[in-house]
């Protein structure tokens, strides 16, 4: 079969390789549709934490299964589904929680045990699959990962007020938190964004305000829209200089703030305001399996996921994906590759 590998830092090619094999307890799926992320940047560019060259690029993902191990009990040959893309080691303390997130020891796809997605056969356990509607496109069923992080970074916030959200940031994850916020019912959500293309869909898709924080003082402009008070949950879905500063700013007194951007350099951060208005700063790492049940269950019951879908190529073409992504040469929110 063909699979897109990083076989060294910035590069990627097209090669041969066998159809993994299946466990017991596993299904083999014919992949229809993977998202580029930007951790396959990460990847990519050699940047990643765990994910090193050379390894097969991926972890959303969408198909059909075609072979079914002997121990599988709910899903048959033929189901469209997608994936949960990591497994816990079922052992240590996070996941006895359900916190496969945070499993000292989970493994995911493109790492050694486990191939990435950019193939056309997929592994992967029962346990991990959800199925997706006939009415649901296999692009939108890839969407359930992303927007499972999305889930998870606003269930991990303790605030009870809904009144207002700031998101800094709206490129996929950014901007399907947006899509949660509105579901969950934040009354007045505040989106920032450098690009005008992603500042113009959150206006789209519901934002009540879209900044853009090169030219808008945005500190000023949410206290205005929020009756001076500030909003009661800011989430980071953007690493830039000063935005934990910007964050806190943003937060009013007793709020709390959600870091969901992989930040991997030191930023300055002006602490002073979380203390002096007793803020809480929260971290949010992918998603527990209850979120990833929410977003799928959120997808197949009519969430209209298919305008974030900005380009679609093919596998053969995975080069200008990343490049499309990591460029930002057009208006991107999602890059989809089709297999
Ligand atoms: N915590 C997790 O589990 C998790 C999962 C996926 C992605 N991430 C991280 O979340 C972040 C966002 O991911 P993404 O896939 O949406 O990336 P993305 O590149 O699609 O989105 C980032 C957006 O931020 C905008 N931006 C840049 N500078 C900005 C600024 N100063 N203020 C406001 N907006 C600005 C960009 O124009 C872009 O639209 C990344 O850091 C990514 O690594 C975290
Ligand atoms: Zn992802
Ligand atoms: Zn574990």
């Amino acid at each position: 079969m063909k699979a897109a590998v990083v076989t060294a830092t910035g590069q990627v090619e097209i090669q041969d390789m066998a159809e993994p094999a299946i466990k017991d307890d596993e299904v083999l799926i014919k992949v229809k549709t993977v998202g580029v992320c930007g951790s396959d940047l990460h990847l990519f560019q050699g940047t990643h934490a765990f994910r090193k060259p050379p390894a097969v690029l991926g972890h959303e993902v969408a198909g059909d299964i075609v072979r079914v191990g002997s121990a599988v009990t709910r899903f048959k040959v033929g189901d469209r589904v997608t994936v949960e893309p990591h497994r816990g080691c079922g052992e240590c303390a996070f996941c006895k929680q359900n916190l496969v997130n945070l499993c000292l020891n989970k493994s995911a796809p493109g790492t050694p045990g486990w191939i990435g997605t950019f193939v056309e056969y997929f592994n992967a356990p029962e346990s991990a699959l959800y199925a997706i509607e006939d009415a649901v496109s296999y692009e939108e069923g890839t969407l359930i990962e992303p927007l499972a992080v999305a889930v998870h970074a606003l269930s991990r916030a303790t605030v009870k007020e809904r009144e207002s959200i700031v998101i800094l940031g709206v490129g996929t994850i950014g901007m399907l938190s947006l899509v949660v916020a509105r579901e969950m019912g934040f009354k007045t959500i505040i989106c920032t964004d450098t690009a005008p293309f992603n500042r113009e869909a959150a206006l789209k898709h519901g934002a009540a305000a879209a900044l853009d924080p090169l030219t808008e003082d945005v500190v000023a402009r949410v206290k205005e829209m929020t009756g001076g008070r500030g909003a009661d949950l800011v989430l980071v879905c953007a690493g830039a200089e000063g935005i934990l500063s910007q964050a806190s700013e943003c937060a009013r007194r007793r709020g709390e703030i959600g870091l969901v951007a992989m930040i991997t350099k030191k930023i300055p951060f002006y602490c002073y305001g979380m203390v002096f208005n007793e803020q809480t700063m929260y971290g949010a790492m992918t998603y527990e399996t209850r979120d990833f049940a929410k977003a799928a269950e959120m997808v197949n019951s009519g969430l209209d996921l298919s305008g974030f879908v900005t380009q679609k190529l093919p596998l053969a073409r995975t080069q200008e994906a990343l490049d499309i992504l990591s460029q930002k040469k057009e208006g991107v929110i999602k890059v989809i590759v089709t297999v």
